[in-house]
């Protein structure tokens, strides 16, 4: 932060730089717990010694290892669809009931807040036709799947937006089966918190006999006075912090979730963060869930969910098996980010008991393990801080640039790189980029072995994350920050992928 350039003229601005520096700084702390609480020191340099080096892998073949490793962990190209399903979603403002059935004024898909759970077979194309009744321009960004370019929903970059009164007709063969969601991508920090968005299914080819396989989105609302979504957006608080967090936590809409279940089912559970800003961390207690899907895609392994984050557009899949001498227990699932845990949904079991489906959990063995990437120099830099100035009062940049100013990072398709983000800033930003996925390879230069994909990773406060990837989906992608407040108020940037 530089504040050479405040007038010492003007009271307000001075107070409010005082205020951006402390907040910036991390100095006065919400409710977002051990957000940012440690203090990082400098990343520790692993000093490489000179004896016992193995014998040395020439380095085009280490690359060339890497990306043989990403080919093998999903496709380059949508299968040849079967058949076709088309969808019809009419985004509307409209009135839902809410929390504990309360009437609250929303914009919804369908008239639904969350919106229509969309679920289709892998295999199958995908036709979505969204009519725009809402009195803003709009668009529908697939979060997380593998679409043709032209269908990732960004205006002004792969689409126009649709005005109001308008109509768009999405259609694409989706590469990978999972969990995904849609949201606009146009004013999201308004449009998303007033409930535009809803989850995308792909199941896979062949069935998996759980007993059931239930989704909960999990988002936040901050309401005012009067009960109703409060209408300031991407306040200088919400920039000055990790974006809009609201008072009330809904999971599928309901502040008081109960999900009812038999003794001896194994159910898979679809976790998605739809929230503006908010992070969770969910405690299933005794049910020690099993992980079998990050971000969409299957983990090389199941595994155990042991305080695993949901960051704003993160999705978890989760396998759990419910004691067959449950009935009539309950278990609270508890949100463990922040200080203050609270209860976010409660697992009743009832009834006779159902014998338990055994099945191996679905896993990619194909993931890759990337030995030796963390000894290859980082290719692309990230750094992620704040400066004053822009519309909003505060501008959320990437490498010292809000998005209007930022420069195309062109990456060669098929090629392996390694990304580093380097969080300069207090704040929280869980980092996405469209149309592909990555994976972790270090934190604060400590190498470390996450044996999944992510399209979204959470940076905290200070920290540093080196991620390796293949781009193998070509055109023009956004990479951003989800915290949505951060992004409209500059934190983007655009990567394009190509020969
Ligand atoms: Cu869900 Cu551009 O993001
Ligand atoms: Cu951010």
């Amino acid at each position: 932060m530089t504040l050479e350039a405040m007038s010492p003229t003007s009271f307000r601005a001075t107070l409010f730089s005082v205020l951006l520096v402390v907040l910036l700084a991390g100095g006065c702390r919400s409710d977002q717990g051990e957000s940012s609480s440690s203090v990082q020191s400098s990343p520790a340099t692993a000093s490489a010694t000179q004896q016992e080096v193995p014998p040395e892998e020439p380095s085009d073949s280490v690359l060339q290892r890497l990306e043989r490793e990403l080919s093998a962990a999903y496709p380059v190209d949508a299968p040849e669809p079967t058949s076709t399903r088309e969808f019809e979603l009419r985004a509307a403002p409209g009135t839902t009931q809410q929390f504990d059935g309360r009437l609250l004024d929303v914009w919804a898909y369908n008239g639904q807040v969350p919106g229509p759970v969309l679920r289709v077979r892998l295999g199958e194309e995908v036709v979505v036709r969204l009519q725009n009744d809402l009195p803003q321009p709009t668009t529908i960004h697939w979060h997380g799947v593998r679409v043709p370019n032209a269908m990732d929903g960004v205006p002004g970059v792969t689409q126009d937006p649709i005005p109001p009164g308008g109509s768009f007709t999405y259609r694409f063969v989706p590469k990978d089966a999972g969990t995904f969601w849609f949201h606009p991508h146009v004013r999201g920090a308004e449009q998303v918190e007033r409930g535009l968005y809803g989850v995308l299914i792909v199941d896979d080819a062949e069935t998996l006999p759980y007993s059931r396989d239930e989704v909960w989105v999990l988002d936040d609302w901050r309401l005012g006075s009067d009960g109703q979504v409060d209408p300031r957006f991407v306040t200088r608080h919400d920039l000055a912090h990790d974006g809009r967090w609201g008072q009330r936590v809904t999971v599928n809409g309901d502040a008081a979730q109960q999900l009812t279940v038999r003794p001896g089912e194994r159910i898979r559970l679809r976790l998605v963060n739809t929230s503006n800003g908010r992070v969770y961390r969910p405690d299933f207690g005794s049910l020690e869930p099993r992980v079998i899907a990050v971000d969409g895609m299957y983990t090389a392994r199941p595994l155990p969910l042991d305080g695993f984050e949901l960051a704003p557009g993160n999705r978890l899949d989760l396998d759990i098996a419910i004691p067959a001498d449950g009935s009539g227990r309950s278990y609270a699932i508890t949100d463990r980010f922040t200080r203050r845990p609270f209860t976010l949904a409660t697992i009743r079991v009832d009834g006779e008991p159902v014998s338990t489906p055994t099945f191996e959990a679905p896993s990619n063995p194909n993931v890759p393990g990337w030995d030796g990437a963390i000894e290859r120099p980082v290719d692309v830099t990230y750094v992620l801080n704040a400066q004053r100035g822009g519309e909003h009062g505060i501008q959320w940049t990437i490498n010292g640039r809000p998005w209007g100013e930022h420069e195309v990072t062109e990456l060669e398709g098929g090629r392996w790189v390694r990304v580093r983000f380097q969080n300069d800033s207090a704040r929280l930003h869980p980092m996405h980029i469209h149309g592909q996925f990555f994976k972790v390879i270090a934190r604060n230069g400590q190498p470390v072995d996450a044996p999944y994909f992510r399209d979204t990773v959470l940076l905290r406060g200070r920290e540093t994350i080196d991620v390796g990837m293949v781009p193998i989906d070509w055109g023009r992608w956004m990479m951003h920050c989800h915290i949505l407040e951060h992004a409209e108020s500059g934190m983007m940037t655009e990567v394009r992928v190509g020969e």
